[in-house]
């Protein structure tokens, strides 16, 4: 049965959730699930914006044939071609045939490599960056954004309602339940976190893009943000813009230590543990520790980008840094984590290395300082090593202070 909601008096979200999947581009859990967001606007041309994942394929044509009744679809608008929101175009072109595609190049050309269904030339609307489409009350204006999160990327501006259709900008994990709008649920304990992994870890690396599409959608007037996942935005639109303007500069939102271990056998974890405790003794609250081993690295990039300051402890292991710390770093490095303040605390029982091998990626962040040198154990905590742990942590939380 048909599922749609209401957004303004002629505009609808056809979308579903997926509470079923397991990993998202088979790489990020989401134990809260991910909805594909679609739009249809009922103007006096109708307009699908995007479509959904396959998964949820049925529950989205009952959805958009609802609405449209005895009505054909005029436009279909695909701001994005990953396959979360593409996968139903061929579904949409056989249902309703005389369709328009509206798209750019980029994206007629990944519609031909996706898809082995014959779409006709003339099937296609394509715009460039500023042309605008008209559908009766509505004037639709298409602005590119590319690398948010693909290079064929744009976001669909309505500049009657003042709606920005915002492609994957200001998505989030986590299904939409009952409400489709952000303000009618307790967005910042339910989902900013998962939104702020979702960022990090999606769109992270692409920040420069982002502060682009920020800054062209700061020359328009915006009443409402529409994205293809979680959430439509219609209040408070400037908490949301900030944590963008934060993450896409690389610019912590806390002055606190996250501190993330590798621990094979406890002596590792025993001295990140007494190193968080000196911290806190020290002054420093919402100290946070992960164990690289137990907590996917999806949810460490994304505190890695909300903490000022970062502490990782390895044990040495095959002569080289523990594996699970391994491809965590490689994965910070990745997502082009910048702006931070780093401590290092090393572990091997007979040749440590993790230390220099550590630094060695860490160095790799642009603008990140590595505090003092790293702290080097032998298999586990000794006494003098307890009093190091101590200047250790005094000496971060020298830097916390601007000393
Ligand atoms: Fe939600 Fe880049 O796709």
């Amino acid at each position: 049965m048909y599922n749609v909601k209401s957004i303004t008096e002629d505009l609808y979200w056809v979308g579903a959730n997926d509470r079923r999947i397991s990993l998202f581009e088979s790489v990020y859990p989401v134990p809260s699930g991910v909805s594909y967001n679609s739009y249809l606007l009922m103007d006096e041309k109708t307009v699908l914006l995007d479509t959904v994942d396959k998964s949820v394929c049925h529950q989205f044509i009952e959805n958009v044939e609802h609405l449209l009744g005895d009505r054909t679809l005029d436009y279909m608008i695909i701001n994005h071609m990953e396959p979360d929101h593409c996968a139903e175009i061929e579904t949409i072109v056989r249902l309703y045939p005389e369709v328009k595609i509206v798209c750019n190049a980029k994206t007629q050309t990944m519609i031909k490599q996706f898809f082995n269904f014959e779409f006709s030339d003339g099937q296609y609307l394509l715009v460039k960056e500023g042309d605008t489409l008209n559908t009766g009350k509505h004037n639709l204006t298409f602005l590119f954004a590319p690398m948010v999160h693909w290079p064929e990327v744009m976001v669909t501006y309505d500049t009657v309602d003042k709606i920005l259709f915002s492609a994957d900008a200001f998505g989030t994990f986590g299904t939409v339940d009952g409400s489709i709008f952000a303000d009618e649920v307790d967005f910042d304990h339910r989902y900013m976190d998962e939104a702020r992994r979702y960022y990090t870890n999606i769109v992270g690396k692409y920040g420069m893009q982002v502060q682009a599409l920020l800054k062209k959608a700061s020359g328009v007037e915006i009443s409402m943000i529409c994205p293809l996942h979680g959430y439509v935005w219609r209040k408070d639109l400037g908490k949301f813009i900030d944590k963008y303007q934060k993450w896409s500069t690389y610019t912590p939102e806390i002055n606190s230590v996250l501190v993330v271990y590798a621990s094979v056998y406890g002596g590792t974890q025993n001295a990140a543990e007494i190193f968080a405790g000196k911290l806190a003794q020290n002054g420093v609250k919402d100290v946070k520790i992960y164990d690289v081993s137990v907590t996917h690295p999806s949810y460490i990039v994304a505190d890695a980008f909300k903490y000022s300051h970062i502490v990782f402890a390895s044990t040495t292991y095959n002569n080289g840094i523990f594996v699970n710390m391994e491809n965590l770093l490689h994965d910070i490095v990745a997502h082009n984590l910048q702006n931070r303040k780093v401590g290092i605390i090393e572990n091997g029982s007979w040749a440590p290395v993790s230390g220099k091998l550590m630094s060695e990626l860490i160095l790799k962040m642009k603008n990140t300082e590595i505090i003092g040198s790293p702290v080097s154990l032998k298999s586990a905590v000794n006494k003098d090593k307890h009093e190091e742990l101590e200047n250790f942590a005094k000496s971060i939380v020298a830097t916390m202070k601007g000393e």
